[in-house]
């Protein structure tokens, strides 16, 4: 098989590039190693930036978006059960976050994939990456059914997440890893209730963090802070539930609507940064390059503008036969992505109980706290960063 850019990884930065590549003329390959429902089966990111809904809908999949998807001009911040509000509309001069699922952006881009012809191929096993930084062009192969693959062509991104192949097929030597790993998890609970409130709800409290989020008007996504020893077979739903309550305002609590859980998950919570995001004719894209902890909704719309930087140096390459947009690649994207990681270990650090935190550390999250609600600056630098810096 031959194709333009390979892209390993059919999550939404691949499927997202591959679909703004596709209406530019230029030819791409997926390869995921799920099944379609199996990654739409993933319950992921809900707040979703300016940045990620504009190229959304530059890629033709922000109908549904914009249609179902939930404005919010701010969020509150709970402090012990003392609930303030912040106003991001004001402190960005007009700027808003969309609340629609990862979910539903994987469905939309799978359909309009699929409406192109665009080559999505699922099911794939023992994906290996070759010749990327050599003198001839690279190439993919996969098993599929027992039959070994060749996928030839000029670039491969890897957009395969933390866990794939393709940082890994850059020499060691060659990688500077970047990692903070977090002494607890979020377990997140999906059901089929009414949201709690309007806008998200974030709240710090001496039991743990917690995030109330919504879905829609009748599908909420609550998450608290549990130690890492915890599994989901500890947390029944009541459990869940009652300990939910305990960490939010009374009022919120009295009027939280509960209901099965239909999906129940943990995450661990790290940081993490591989330098260069570019090895020859390999780029790296979303979650293969970097994680952060989901404090403060920064991974998926960092896969974000990996994918904007990516693919106006490959349009450049192709249509101009300009290579700068692809040289600075990884520079680009990387100042991008540190300043999103510095925004989620400061929101993770002021939120979350620490094990080990010291009386003093407790003062100075207290006192963060307090001097985001008196400085119009420290209120503008929260609303800036939530809504997403400048691609
Ligand atoms: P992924 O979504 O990970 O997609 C990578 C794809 O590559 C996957 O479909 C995978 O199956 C495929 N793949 C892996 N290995 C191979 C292989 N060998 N061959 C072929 N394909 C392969 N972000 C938030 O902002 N808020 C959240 O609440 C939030 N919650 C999260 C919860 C969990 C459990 C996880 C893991 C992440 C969460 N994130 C959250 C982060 C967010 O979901 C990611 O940043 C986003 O999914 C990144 O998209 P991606 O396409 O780069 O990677
Ligand atoms: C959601 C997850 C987050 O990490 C966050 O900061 C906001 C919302 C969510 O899943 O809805």
């Amino acid at each position: 098989m031959k194709t333009q850019v390979c892209i390993i990884g059919g999550g939404p930065s691949g499927l997202l590039l591959s679909q703004l590549l596709h209406l530019k003329g230029i030819d791409t390959v997926v390869l995921e190693r799920q099944s379609r429902d199996y990654v739409l089966g993933r319950i992921r990111a809900g707040v979703l930036e300016q940045g990620f809904t504009e190229l959304m809908r530059e890629a033709q999949c922000g109908e549904r978006m914009d249609r179902e998807g939930e404005i919010h001009e701010g969020f509150e911040l709970s402090d012990n059960g003392v609930m303030r509000h912040v106003d991001l509309e004001k402190y960005t001069g007009g700027s808003t976050v969309m609340v629609y699922g990862q979910t539903e952006v994987t469905r939309d881009l799978y359909e309009a994939r699929e409406k192109l012809g665009g080559v999505v191929i699922h099911n794939v096993e023992d994906v290996a990456l070759h010749d990327l930084n050599t003198d001839t062009k690279p190439y993919v192969t996969y098993t599929l059914n027992g039959e070994e693959v060749r996928v030839d062509c000029d670039y491969v991104v890897g957009a395969d997440g933390y866990h794939g192949p393709s940082r890994k097929a850059i020499p060691a030597d060659v990688l500077t890893e970047y990692e903070k790993v977090y002494p607890f998890g979020w377990l997140g609970v999906l059901s089929r209730t009414k949201p709690v409130n309007p806008e998200l709800i974030y709240a710090k409290h001496d039991r743990g963090f917690a995030l109330c989020s919504l879905r829609s008007q009748v599908l909420s996504r609550y998450y608290i802070q549990v130690p890492l020893t915890d599994s989901v077979e500890d947390w029944s739903d009541e459990a869940f539930w009652d300990e939910l309550k305990k960490r939010l305002p009374e009022d919120v609590a009295a009027r939280l609507e509960t209901g099965p859980s239909i999906e129940k998950s943990i995450a661990p919570l790290r940081s993490y940064v591989a330098e260069p995001m570019r090895w020859g004719n390999l780029f790296l894209a979303g979650d293969a390059a970097h994680i952060v902890p989901p404090t403060g909704a920064k991974g998926l719309n960092s896969a974000a503008s990996d994918i904007y930087y990516l693919y106006h140096g490959l349009v450049a390459h192709y249509q101009n036969g300009d290579d700068s947009g692809l040289d600075s690649y990884s520079q680009k994207a990387l100042a991008r992505v540190w300043k999103a990681q510095r925004f989620s270990w400061w929101m993770t650090s002021i939120l979350h109980t620490f094990p080990d935190n010291l009386p003093y550390d407790q003062k100075l999250q207290g006192t963060d706290m307090e001097y985001l609600f008196s400085s119009e600056a420290a209120m503008t630098s929260l609303a800036e960063n939530y809504v997403g810096l400048p691609y």
